[in-house]
């Protein structure tokens, strides 16, 4: 996708002195089978411009395949499409010295909504009816603060509206268009706790008669 400039200055006026790096655009057709909303791209994306293409992309794949669809069947995108990162002294032992680090971190609220355009119109262009909610960002951003991915994942939310920036540009207002959400852990949940995996294959089997029922 290539964001048109007016897009691209919009967001960066909003986020400008927010801890953010580079842009990596959402990516995959109109009307896709599935649209993927993460949280935010981290290092790889940034460099290569192509959404999920670290660690976490190989597992994302994984349940795409499962349900039998590969990237090109979606859109991929997430709340937030800069780096979040963040500002770390530490002391290294190899070079005997304090050093800066500045490693990947969760988009706050505030660089979601500064981000919110971007997604608004990704979702417009690419008009989805089926969405997957990976991570309590995503989720949180489509419909509202207090969703947990803990409690939702693997169960599906059919016909809902969800959030988009208002007319203020300030907050968020429900959307005339409905849509089905499948909440999901993010992909990358499974590096720290290994017992999830389990889970995500069981939700992922969720989605696919959805599918079917689309075609
Ligand atoms: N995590 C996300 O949410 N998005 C990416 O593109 C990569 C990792």
């Amino acid at each position: 996708m290539n964001y048109p400039q007016e897009l691209i200055d919009e967001v960066k006026k909003r986020s400008a002195g927010m801890r953010l790096e580079g842009i990596n655009s959402g990516s995959g057709p109109k009307h896709p089978k599935l649209m993927i909303i993460g949280e935010a791209p981290g290092r790889n994306e940034i460099v290569n411009n192509i959404p999920f293409s670290g660690d976490a992309g190989k597992e994302l794949n994984k349940s795409l395949a499962q349900i039998g669809l590969t990237r090109d069947d979606v859109y991929i995108t997430s709340a937030v499409r800069s780096r979040p990162y963040a500002i770390k002294k530490v002391f290294s032992k190899r070079e005997n010295k304090e050093v800066t680090k500045y490693p990947n971190r969760k988009p706050t609220k505030k660089e979601v909504l500064a981000h919110a355009p971007f997604l608004d119109y990704e979702i417009d262009y690419a008009q989805p009816k089926l969405i997957v909610a990976l991570g309590n960002t995503g989720l949180e951003r489509l419909l509202g603060l207090g969703h947990k991915i803990s409690e939702e994942h693997g169960k599906v939310i059919e016909n809902t509206p969800i959030l988009r920036l208002n007319p203020q540009k300030d907050g968020y207002v429900w959307s005339k268009q409905k849509y089905t959400i499948f909440p999901e852990y993010h992909p990358a949940a499974v590096f720290y706790n290994r017992k999830l995996s389990d889970d995500i294959i069981k939700d992922w089997k969720v989605i696919k008669p959805y599918l079917e029922k689309e075609k």
